[in-house]
């Protein structure tokens, strides 16, 4: 159909301004939790403790601060933390410090900053080339008591009982209309839920996320709790935003996570999630149902790469907490990296941070004083400098689909991108003690006598003449291979 050319002309101009799929699909992410990332007063000794849960004095100046150290591993992109109102005070839990406690939309956390703050982050990551994505809240507010001494009055704008649904707990996960419609919290801090089908709870959602990401210059959404809603709110949010959005949808089978897809655009891989730490965490994890699960993922997801690529997160114990081994953590982090999706590494991941359940998970990182040659540090911008070269170089190396190409009770080999531009990654789970031997690996789509480089180790190697590329394992370390003269002009091992 031609379009009239006015509104041609529209479109274009919108499409120059608002980061769609397309446009983040090349980004990678680095989570951080505003109140734990930088203070501004550039501390790397104040005192937090985790366990308090309270406020440990991180904002958005002390992340302008600390944009550097972001940007030096190769990101593209920051999700921070919600930036509105919360409940404030001290409750049972502790404090409100990660923002998923919420009463006022239209006023900022002023524990973060004020309102030219947030705009001043906005601007100096645009000056950067790199996207804002803010996590936002819809399905709950916070109140400090149980659901019958809620007063609704002190929230904006939905300042009526009725717009929320009748009190009850979610007693069966399972389900989904209890998920939706009753209060996630518990007696001490409830979280009244939002009556999210009511057309006036819409629309007041629609016009408070189109302003917010207007005034905020936001490149992005991080939607919290998305499986804690009904599906069919998302259409009007997410194009109200105009971003890209992905969601929280914290379940591990992809039948009941990727129908979310076609409403919210995007969602956090949790079903990839779980199988990858239970097939890394230690040498008896289970590579094949890895397998199985991203072949399910491909094959039920309408995009899968597009979804949110992850391995930490301040949700869920930290990798380390499961094994001190870095190999293992090397392994996870590749994967993250380079499978199908926008990679997302939580601040603290590359300090190998071992946390366990919130509030363990939520270190301050200014204690680790931002230490730019942490090992995992490094590899995260070796990584990220691949995968954004390999973009670069052909843009189908993102759209194509990550393919597993081998795999035996302790490896996994993948394939990302086609034809003489393809990055292999081979992953082991055996750990540091893992034994010195040669894989003979075929599969590849390299041709014989093609020259490779291991990007990891800045090994060359060339395909035998059975079209098998030989991949020295040690140490239980991943391995990354990539043609050798696409790689010229990453910078990688002085090419
Ligand atoms: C929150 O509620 C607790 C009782 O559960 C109370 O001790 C505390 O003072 C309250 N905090 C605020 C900020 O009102
Ligand atoms: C799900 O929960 C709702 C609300 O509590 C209840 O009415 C319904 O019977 C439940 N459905 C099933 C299948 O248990
Ligand atoms: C690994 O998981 C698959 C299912 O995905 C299962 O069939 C297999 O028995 C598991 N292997 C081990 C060693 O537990
Ligand atoms: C794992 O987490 C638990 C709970 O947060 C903590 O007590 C433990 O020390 C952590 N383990 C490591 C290795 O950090």
């Amino acid at each position: 159909m031609k379009l009239p050319l006015f509104i041609a002309s529209t479109a274009l101009t919108s499409a120059v301004l608002a980061a769609d799929a397309a446009d983040w699909r090349s980004r990678s992410i680095y989570q951080l939790l505003t109140d734990r990332f930088s203070r501004p007063d550039g501390s790397t000794t104040a005192p937090c403790v985790t366990e308090d849960r309270r406020y440990c004095g991180g904002t958005f100046q002390g992340i302008i601060k600390q944009l550097d150290y972001i940007q030096r591993m190769g990101f593209t992109a920051i999700w921070i933390s919600p930036v509105t109102h919360q409940l404030e005070g001290r409750t049972p839990y502790g404090e409100a410090y990660h923002g998923y406690w919420q009463q006022d939309l239209y006023k900022l956390n002023s524990h973060f900053g004020s309102p030219d703050d947030l705009r001043e982050l906005a601007e100096e990551l645009h000056r950067r080339d790199m996207y804002l994505m803010l996590d936002v809240v819809v399905n709950h507010n916070g109140w400090n008591g149980s659901a019958s001494t809620v007063d609704y009055s002190v929230f904006h704008p939905f300042n009526k009982k009725e717009y929320y649904h009748d009190y009850c707990p979610i007693l069966d996960w399972s389900n989904q209309t209890q998920v939706e419609d009753c209060w996630i919290g518990d007696n001490l801090v409830s979280c009244p839920d939002l009556y999210t089908q009511h057309p006036h709870v819409r629309r007041e959602y629609q016009s408070w996320i189109s302003d917010l990401v207007r005034d905020y210059s936001v490149d992005g959404l991080r939607i919290d709790t998305a499986r804690e809603v009904e599906k069919d709110f998302f259409l009007g949010f997410v194009s109200a935003s105009g971003v890209f959005a992905t969601g929280e949808v914290m379940v591990n089978d992809a039948n009941e996570a990727c129908p979310y897809q076609p409403y919210l655009g995007s969602f956090l891989n949790y079903p990839a999630y779980y199988s990858l730490i239970d097939a890394f965490k230690s040498p008896s994890g289970n590579i094949s149902s890895l397998v199985n699960q991203i072949n399910l993922v491909k094959s039920t997801c309408l995009d899968t790469t597009v979804l949110g690529s992850f391995s930490e997160n301040h949700d869920n114990p930290r990798f380390a907490n499961y094994t001190a081994d870095l190999s293992l953590a090397k392994n996870v982090i590749a994967f993250t990296m380079l499978a199908d999706g926008i990679p997302i590494i939580y601040a603290g991941q590359e300090q190998h941070y071992s946390g366990g359940n919130d509030p363990n998970n939520r270190e301050a990182l200014w204690l680790s004083g931002y230490d730019t040659s942490a090992p995992l540090y490094q590899h995260v911008a070796q990584l990220n400098r691949l995968r954004s070269h390999a973009a670069r170089q052909s843009p189908t190396y993102l759209t194509y689909k990550n393919q597993p190409i081998y795999s035996d009770s302790t490896t996994l080999a993948m394939r990302k991108g086609f034809d003489g531009q393809q990055v292999i990654t081979v992953l082991s789970n055996l750990g540091t003690s893992g034994p010195k031997y040669v894989l003979s690996l075929g599969n590849t789509g390299y041709q014989r006598g093609q020259e490779l480089v291991e990007v990891l180790t800045c090994t060359h190697v060339t395909v035998d003449d059975n079209g098998n590329v030989p991949v020295q394992m040690e140490q239980g370390l991943p391995r990354v291979f990539y043609p050798e003269h696409q790689l010229r002009g990453s910078g990688l091992c002085d090419l």
